[in-house]
């Protein structure tokens, strides 16, 4: 009998996937074999003796010690994949949420009819007031290929963009799934020249904190927007701001804001919504569950 201590609230697709004749599941269960955990912070965690293994329902492993996992021989899985189509969507939609400045048209329109203007006389006034360009003929660099970056890759090919992207851990396979129409560069700062908008779609590592900080963001074309639905520590918040400030970045969508953020115009802040579907809720629970009974039934790994 296995003792999985669920830590946050998950998917019944995944619940139901523990047969109750093997496993023991809930929040309080002790002496865990494994924990199920979505994004509860565990660097503190007292790990029992008798843990195994860590699955998260979900991609970034942040919240988990992987270094003391590591050392105590405890097996950490993800979900890389699971929740890739939506983020990929809600690429989309913040592309164009900060071209065509549909939050502010929302916001305005709201203003305007709460003052005594009449609806249909804001209506005709925000067709001038709010212009922004199309997608159509511009050009995306992405940051990362993985199973994000190519989806949103493939998707922007489709909408008539130009495609570049960079990723120095490309792998064969990612490499196979992305259009031909691509343009995977060597040196990120080809990307940074080139493209109209950002999105990045890495890890947050030691190596990747603050990546996008004052120099990275000189190096991009003026008036660029940039996406971060990945991790907010990624980008040098004051940095941004800065870029904000002066009109070298024209917007900065995320679904990390922080306060400051909040307040800086042409930032789209959002709740940390990219893989919040019902879709993506439930393939993560159902990966992270087949993951965790496949290594303590017969010790496979999988995306560790
Ligand atoms: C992920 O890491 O999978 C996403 O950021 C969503 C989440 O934190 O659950």
């Amino acid at each position: 009998m296995y003792q999985i201590k669920i830590l946050n609230k998950i998917s019944p697709v995944g619940l139901e996937r523990f047969e109750s004749d093997r496993y023991t599941v809930g929040s309080e269960v002790a002496g865990e074999d494994g924990i199920v955990v979505r994004s509860a912070p565990l660097l503190d965690y007292e790990f029992p003796e008798s843990l195994l293994a860590i699955a998260r329902a979900g991609v970034g492993v942040n919240n988990i010690p992987i270094d003391r996992c590591s050392e105590a021989g405890v097996a950490v899985f993800s979900t890389p994949g699971a929740n890739a189509n939506a983020v990929k969507e809600l690429v989309l939609c913040a592309m164009l949420m900060s071209s065509r400045d549909v939050d502010g048209s929302i916001q305005w329109v709201r203003e305007q009819v709460k003052a005594g203007v009449e609806v249909s006389t804001v209506v005709e006034k925000g067709k001038s007031a709010f212009v922004g360009p199309e997608l159509y003929r511009k050009t995306l660099g992405i940051i990362g290929l993985g199973a994000i970056g190519s989806l949103v890759a493939n998707m922007a090919i489709a909408l008539g963009m130009d495609v570049y992207g960079y990723d120095p851990y490309l792998s064969v396979n990612a490499a196979l799934r992305l259009d031909r129409h691509v343009h995977v560069v060597q040196d990120i700062r080809e990307l940074y020249k080139r493209a109209d908008y950002i999105t990045v779609h890495i890890h947050y590592t030691p190596q990747t904190k603050q990546m996008i900080d004052e120099k990275a963001i000189a190096a991009m074309k003026r008036g660029v927007r940039f996406i971060n639905l990945a991790r907010g520590e990624i980008v040098d918040d004051e940095a941004m701001i800065a870029a904000l400030d002066s009109g070298w970045v024209a917007a900065y969508m995320t679904d990390f804001p922080n306060n400051a953020l909040v307040q800086t115009p042409h930032v789209v802040a959002m709740s940390h919504l990219g893989a919040s579907t019902p879709e993506s809720e439930q393939n993560c629970a159902a990966m992270a569950v087949d993951e965790l009974k496949d290594y303590l039934e017969n010790g496979n790994i999988h995306n560790s």
